[in-house]
């Protein structure tokens, strides 16, 4: 299969997924959205792909998050779709898969991009990560599953601190709470993700397949997902939201009035 912003290698059962868009910093518009729908459906039936392993292109990002230039002509009902969409197809769809999903964290992990890591079973950052929820610097939350999956993480005092503050953390401090596994040279990054998956690779399968479906049971709470689905639409019918998006695109700090 060819795609337009994925590069995909299958090689000694691990599938490479490395999102294409460098310049956009790989964030995630509805072309890569939808690539990594069709990608994540693939590993899930793909008998010789016994684990993943998912970078950004690029030593800067791993993912800068959603595509903000596509929030320009949104409204609640299409934020809402968005996030309900990404959750299904994407992120739940990595989370629910019987193969391992390792993010390999090459650089900024920031809103979507740290949602889609958080989605992932393990990950693993290299020393120059960044790692954060900026979404409410755009009058936004985060719409991919963050506030749940954060929260489930470092908990609820350190989630709300990030999410609230919009603030960046380092790949060390990430260690520390919990956010990733390993802190490893940029150039280390895909082969302590490969020395991972080769002990996966060697196990029972079904058996792996069973100990995930068991471990995310244990953490999550269906309905804190809606509520953040809600939560997010909502957003964009705000013109704090306007400002944030025009904000960002004019490359000027936003003006926040609480409307
Ligand atoms: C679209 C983006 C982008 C994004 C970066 N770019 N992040 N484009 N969407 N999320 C683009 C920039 O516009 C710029 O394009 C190019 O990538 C390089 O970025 P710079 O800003 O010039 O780089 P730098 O100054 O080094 O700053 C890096 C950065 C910054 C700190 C990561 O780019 C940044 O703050 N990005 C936005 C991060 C963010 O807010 N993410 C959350 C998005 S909301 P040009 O064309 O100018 O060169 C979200 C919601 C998820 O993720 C939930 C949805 C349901």
């Amino acid at each position: 299969m060819i795609y337009q912003n994925l590069i995909t290698e299958v090689k000694e059962h691990l599938l490479y997924i490395t999102i294409n868009r460098e310049k956009s910093l790989n964030a995630l518009n509805r072309s890569v959205l939808s690539e990594l729908a069709t990608v994540i459906d693939f590993a899930k039936h793909a008998d010789e792909v016994r684990g993943v392993i998912i970078t950004g292109a690029g030593e800067k990002a791993f993912v800068a998050g959603a595509d903000i230039k596509e929030f320009a002509d949104y409204d609640g009902k299409k934020g809402e779709e968005l996030a309900r969409d990404g959750q299904q197809k994407v992120f739940n769809a990595i989370e629910n898969s019987p193969k391992p999903f390792i993010a390999a964290i090459n650089g900024f992990a920031l809103g979507g991009g740290l949602e889609l890591a958080m989605a992932c079973h393990i990950r693993i950052a290299s020393e120059n990560a960044k790692l954060g929820l900026p979404e409410v610097t755009l009058g936004l939350i985060p719409g991919y599953g963050g506030t749940q999956r954060l929260t489930q993480l470092v908990g609820k005092g350190r989630a709300i601190e990030m999410i609230t503050t919009a603030n960046m953390i380092t790949a060390v401090q990430a260690e520390k709470f919990g956010l990733v596994n390993y802190v490893v040279a940029q150039t280390d990054l895909i082969g302590k993700a490969e020395e991972i998956l080769n002990f996966v690779k060697q196990r029972a399968p079904l058996a792996v397949a069973a100990a995930i479906r068991a471990v995310i049971a244990s953490v999550n709470e269906v309905d804190g997902y809606k509520v953040e689905v809600e939560s997010f639409g909502k957003c964009f019918e705000t013109s704090d939201f306007k400002e944030g998006v025009v904000a960002f695109l004019e490359k000027r700090k936003p003006q926040f009035v609480g409307k």
